[in-house]
């Protein structure tokens, strides 16, 4: 029901450097299908795998919402659902993106993460993203988004991307200065995201020694 794919950045002049794969969650908030909120997450993720070595799963909430919106507390979710809000919490890297309803992110995006454990994205780097048929609402990413996730206590990378209707003809996205935009805020999240990563799975494998030595 959910696509995963493999990217990877075999020719990345720093892949030495990454140990691992990286897990990235992309969620798109957008309602529709197609959606343009959807093409620029997979835009997004499509330069992130051009300087990592990354996976990717995507969460559309066309697919994943119905089910999410029945449930009032998480214990009523179904199997599939609970499956999803576990990546999430497990991701190296969160990919979010919604298309601006009503001058915030859509309800059920909002829903969505209102099931993420409170504490399940300390330090998780995410990447904000929106779509909006108005340039004045630009401000979403700094003014809604950033906030949710600050909330999480989550790393939220520096630079967000904001795309205008316009960008897009057919659901493509068209715009080169958009696309500099996506390059540029990938450039600046991949040193914060290199640096988050080395240092928590370097506390993994000291915790894991303490257990062995422990024993
Ligand atoms: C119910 C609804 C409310 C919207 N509210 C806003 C808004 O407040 N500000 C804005 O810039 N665009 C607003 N839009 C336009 C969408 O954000 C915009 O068209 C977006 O790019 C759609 O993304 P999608 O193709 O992923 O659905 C609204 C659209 C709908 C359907």
């Amino acid at each position: 029901m959910f696509r995963r794919q493999l990217v990877t950045a075999p020719n990345s002049d720093d892949d030495e450097e990454m140990t691992r794969t990286l897990q990235v969650v992309a969620v798109s908030g957008s309602l529709n299908h197609p959606s343009k909120t959807t093409v620029l997450v997979e835009e997004i993720v499509a330069a992130l795998g051009r300087a990592l070595p990354i996976e990717t799963h995507l969460i559309t909430l066309t697919q994943l919402g119905p089910s999410l919106a029945g449930a009032l507390t998480r214990a009523e979710l179904p199997r599939a659902a609970e499956d999803e809000l576990q990546r999430i919490e497990a991701a190296d890297i969160l990919v979010v993106a919604s298309p601006v309803y009503r001058a915030s992110f859509t309800g059920l995006f909002k829903h969505l993460f209102d099931f993420v454990d409170q504490y399940a994205l300390v330090d998780t780097p995410v990447l904000l993203a929106a779509s909006g048929g108005s340039e004045r609402h630009a401000l979403i990413i700094e003014h809604q988004f950033r906030p949710l996730f600050a909330f999480f206590q989550a790393l939220t990378l520096p630079v967000g991307i904001y795309a205008h209707d316009s960008d897009f003809v057919d659901y493509r996205l068209t715009n080169e200065s958009l696309r500099a935009r996506i390059d540029k805020a990938v450039a600046k999240a991949v040193p914060v995201i290199r640096s988050n990563v080395e240092e928590k799975d370097e506390i993994e494998r000291s915790l894991e020694g303490e257990v062995v030595s422990a024993q």
